[in-house]
């Protein structure tokens, strides 16, 4: 009897130390990360940030802005904005209420804040030398300082997609490479202005997504295609453009770079670009050809841009498919875009699986997106989905589901195959229906499960190699102006009401985050059930800015 319990003691206390070190982290429903006990911000050690992102367009409102191409296109194709037809004219009004969002990053308790500047709200005609809104410099210098006195890092970026409209209508915007001169003046006036205060700089959001979705099936701004593509389209070619779209934002973030590390080194900032990243899996693991389809999709997706980044050359297989339509960099350039980043931002949500594209269509339906031959899918040759559902869609067809597992593949692979970089997840999140009665929206539970999945997996992947990740932004402070779904989901760790904007209360999973973010290991939460309720939470306590 006496053997057998200090037996017991003995186990009990490794299965304790064990049930700290070694957190189970799950792939697929039911999760059972959310005890903030057992999984919180302690397990990532001391300066690693946590935050929330969002930016300008989708946050700010219209007002006290020139145009940009989100205004212009989601007025030329309302159908585009989304299936509500709306816009970014008015939204949570950040412009105003930066107050409030403050207030709800104290309440997390975040430590950093990821945002971007609206470049039409500092220069509202495109170029410097055409004027620079004073009202818009206050505007982002009151938000910076009210961050910084709640000792919330700002991480800034440049360019989230809203490009001065008279940029695009004069020379088609990132399609011409006056861009790269015009982004540099734009920065150096942002380094100039707030470089003192800001010291996490962002060149561009998602490298990936105006070439392809902006230039290639014009879903989003500035919705250029070839016509077969999509006939509302007012210019474009759907199998050229987005290359040099692409080779653009590379050199015009390039001279950014270049820029900040020669005249501004003295302010001792980091600087940095944001990838857009889904991990792939073959369709099938059996078959070669979905093995080398999965391996085409990493190059295509991430080495169009990292190659660059790292060697100043695009990947050899997409030169050898691409061709001439890809275009070349000179040796002078090669060696300003290789190397030009201190940190990586990486976005992630989902995974899919990837097989060879058996298709053919004809030339004047092809897009640079083809040209990686692969299909993908989130349902394997074996009928399985790939995890919980992500995103439902009106065509059951196009239903998305996500995989926790594969942010670690996504780190381990920026890791091993782009030398070791300093990386920040400044994305990563889920929407639920816009059309949820506040009880419903506000008893997220999912939204904790994909968050929290996502968070073991982030600090397996640090704990078992090492990879150099300082910090992690949950898509989205609060619930705003979505890109092509306008208001019809929501992707807030805080809620919204669209009657009243200053009406914000965190949702469970933002009581979640604040928990995971501030429990103390000696002070761990009493009870963790509450989250699983739908128990609603209204705090009357914020500040009425
Ligand atoms: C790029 O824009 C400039 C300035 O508007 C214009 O002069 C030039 O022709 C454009 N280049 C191309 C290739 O369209
Ligand atoms: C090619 O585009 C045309 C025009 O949009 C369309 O009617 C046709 O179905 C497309 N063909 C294929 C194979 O996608
Ligand atoms: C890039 O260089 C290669 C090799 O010199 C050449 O074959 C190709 O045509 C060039 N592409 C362009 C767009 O100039
Ligand atoms: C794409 O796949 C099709 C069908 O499997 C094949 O005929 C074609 O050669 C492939 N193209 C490339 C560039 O790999
Ligand atoms: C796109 O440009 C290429 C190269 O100039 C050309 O061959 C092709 O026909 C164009 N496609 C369309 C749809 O205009
Ligand atoms: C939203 O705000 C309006 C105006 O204050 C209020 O009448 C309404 O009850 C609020 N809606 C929700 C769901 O809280
Ligand atoms: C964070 O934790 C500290 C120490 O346990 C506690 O005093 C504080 O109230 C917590 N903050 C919030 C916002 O809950
Ligand atoms: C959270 O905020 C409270 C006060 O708002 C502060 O006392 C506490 O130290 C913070 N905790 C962390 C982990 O930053």
């Amino acid at each position: 009897m006496k053997l057998h319990g200090l037996a017991l003691v003995f186990l009990l206390a490794v299965a304790t130390c064990k049930a700290v070190e070694d957190i189970t982290c799950q792939e697929k429903e039911p999760f059972t990360c959310s005890n903030t006990d057992s999984l919180n911000s302690k397990s990532f050690g001391k300066d690693f940030i946590f935050g929330v992102a969002s930016s300008a367009y989708q946050i700010e409102g219209g007002r006290g802005r020139g145009p940009n191409t989100w205004d212009a296109f989601t007025h030329r194709y309302p159908e585009k904005g989304g299936p509500d037809l709306a816009n970014g004219d008015t939204t949570c009004e950040s412009y105003t209420n930066w107050q409030k969002d403050i207030d709800i990053m104290d309440e997390l308790n975040a430590t950093g804040y990821r945002f971007s500047f609206a470049w039409s709200r500092i220069i509202p005609k495109g170029k410097v030398s055409r004027g620079v809104n004073q009202g818009g410099l206050d505007y982002y210098h009151q938000l910076i300082d009210g961050l910084i006195a709640k000792k919330i890092t700002p991480f800034v970026t440049l360019y989230h997609w809203d490009l001065p409209q008279t940029l695009q209508d004069e020379y088609e915007g990132f399609l011409n490479r006056t861009i790269i001169d015009d982004f540099r003046d734009y920065a150096d006036l942002c380094f100039k202005e707030f470089g003192g205060k800001v010291k996490h700089w962002i060149t561009i959001n998602q490298l990936y997504t105006v070439p392809t979705r902006g230039y290639g099936i014009a879903t989003d701004a500035p919705g250029r295609c070839s016509p077969a593509i999509d006939k509302r389209c007012y210019g474009g070619n759907s199998s050229t453009e987005p290359y040099i779209v692409a080779h653009n934002q590379l050199l015009a973030h390039a001279a950014v770079v270049n820029l900040y590390r020669t005249k501004y080194k003295f302010q001792g900032g980091k600087i940095g670009t944001v990838m857009i990243t889904r991990w792939f899996l073959p369709f099938d693991e059996n078959d070669k050809d979905c093995i080398d389809a999965t391996e085409r999709m990493k190059e295509f997706f991430f080495g169009w841009f990292m190659e660059p980044l790292t060697k100043g050359r695009y990947p050899d297989i997409m030169r050898k498919i691409v061709g001439s339509k890809l275009p070349n960099f000179t040796e002078a350039e090669a060696r300003q875009v290789a190397g030009s980043y201190d940190f990586l931002g990486l976005n992630y949500y989902v995974t899919q699986y990837a097989q060879p594209t058996k298709t053919i269509v004809p030339p004047e339906n092809h897009t640079a997106m083809m040209d990686a031959n692969v299909t993908l899918t989130y349902v394997n040759s074996r009928g399985e989905l790939i995890g919980p559902l992500f995103a439902k869609d009106d065509d059951p067809k196009k239903n998305s589901y996500y995989y926790p597992k594969g942010i670690y593949f996504v780190m381990d692979h920026f890791r091993t195959r782009y030398f070791n970089p300093l990386i920040y997840v400044t994305e990563n999140g889920i929407s639920s229906p816009g059309t949820e009665p506040r009880e419903v929206a506000i008893a997220d539970s999912k939204r904790i499960d994909y968050l929290c999945s996502h968070l073991c997996f982030l600090r397996k992947v640090i704990k078992e190699t090492g990879v150099n990740v300082k910090g992690y932004f949950a898509w989205s402070l609060g619930d705003n102006y979505e890109f092509c779904k306008g208001f019809t989901v929501r992707f807030g760790l805080s809620y919204v009401n669209w009657t009243d904007v200053t009406d914000r209360n965190l949702k469970d999973s933002g009581k979640w985050y604040q928990r995971f973010i501030n429990v103390t290991t000696n002070n761990p939460p009493a009870k963790q059930d509450f989250l699983r309720s739908s128990l609603s939470f209204h705090n009357k306590n914020l500040a009425d800015a």
